[in-house]
């Protein structure tokens, strides 16, 4: 079993080779990580002598992210092992906990293209969680405008997106594509994913849905990651309290947080109630908060705003 720091190792450099894959050639790297580059060497960890000590800092990780990631990269004290094949679930570091902070440049649109067609062609043929894999109809990987400036993340697929492979379909996607509407957008123009691209499994003979498990989020956020890296929307907007701890491995109250900005990989996130808490609760004053965190999400990208959509769900 590796230790911490091999694991956040081999998910730098797969996360860095995947970047030069996608034709990033440079990132920037700024004078604190070079000074920490020339810090002495981490002691050796006792019970793994030919490898790197337990970074004492997320400094030094970063530091040697960034560094592997130049063309020329400064000689470093530590030097890595060459990289290992690694499990694809370490390849973005929230999956094993650690607060997501790379530097990711954007792609041209057409690297973006061959990116998200090669992403999805290896999640449609995803078998990480065996329980999912025998019960779903088909993996939903997500739809809309890969070069879109919002993009919408949800918990998982339903009953209807299982059958149909494609999110948000359901009764509350069909809400959230009213919303969508309301802000004179269209489903074509956003991007829609989800936390899970399975359909969480239900006991026999049950229906609705089940939050997904902890573990299932972990296993399979490194698609969303890897989504939202290739996309780099202006503005998250996270449907819902399993969304936002997808997003951010932390469970965080909505009823707090929706309204609010937060920022995730460099990129802002709304937090706002799943459109299924609408259709449960229809009182205006819930669709309004909505309405407001939409306002606030159409203001931070410059959409055009008209007297009549500011005074959506307001009495009177
Ligand atoms: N709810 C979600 O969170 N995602 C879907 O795709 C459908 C319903």
């Amino acid at each position: 079993m590796p230790g911490e720091y091999d694991q956040l190792l081999e998910a730098t450099i797969e996360h860095l080779q995947q970047m030069k894959a996608r034709g990033t050639r440079f990132v920037t790297v700024d004078n604190a990580a070079l000074k920490a580059l020339t810090a002495p060497a981490p002691a050796a960890a006792p019970a793994r002598s030919s490898a790197p000590a337990p970074a004492p800092a997320s400094r030094s990780l970063s530091a040697f992210a960034q560094a592997h990631a130049t063309a020329t990269p400064s000689p470093a004290p530590a030097a890595p092992k060459p990289p290992a094949p690694v499990p694809e679930r370490s390849m973005f570091a929230p999956a094993i906990g650690i607060p997501p902070e790379p530097v990711i440049e954007p792609l041209a649109p057409e690297a973006k293209e061959a990116a998200m067609a090669d992403l999805r062609a290896r999640a449609l043929v995803c078998v990480k969680c065996p329980k999912l894999v025998a019960s779903r109809t088909q993996v939903v990987f997500g739809v809309g405008n890969i070069h879109a400036d919002i993009m919408f993340v949800g918990e998982a697929p339903g009953a209807d997106e299982d059958l149909q492979g494609e999110p948000f379909v359901g009764a509350a996607g069909q809400l959230l594509t009213k919303i969508i509407q309301a802000m004179g957008q269209s489903r074509d123009a956003v991007y829609i994913g989800n936390i899970l691209k399975c359909r969480p499994d239900m006991p026999p003979g049950e229906v609705g849905n089940r939050k997904p498990t902890s573990d299932e989020m972990k296993t399979c956020i490194p698609y969303l990651l890897a989504q939202i890296d290739i996309i780099r929307p202006k503005v998250l907007v996270a449907l819902g309290a399993t969304a936002v701890e997808g997003l951010f491995n932390k469970a965080i109250p909505i009823t707090k947080q929706r309204g609010t900005w937060m920022t995730f990989r460099g990129i802002p996130v709304m937090p706002t109630f799943h459109p299924a808490y609408l259709l449960r609760n229809q009182a205006p004053s819930e669709k309004r908060k909505v309405w407001e965190d939409m306002l606030a999400v159409m203001e931070r990208v410059n959409l055009p705003i008209s007297e009549k959509q500011r005074g959506y769900f307001l009495k009177g």
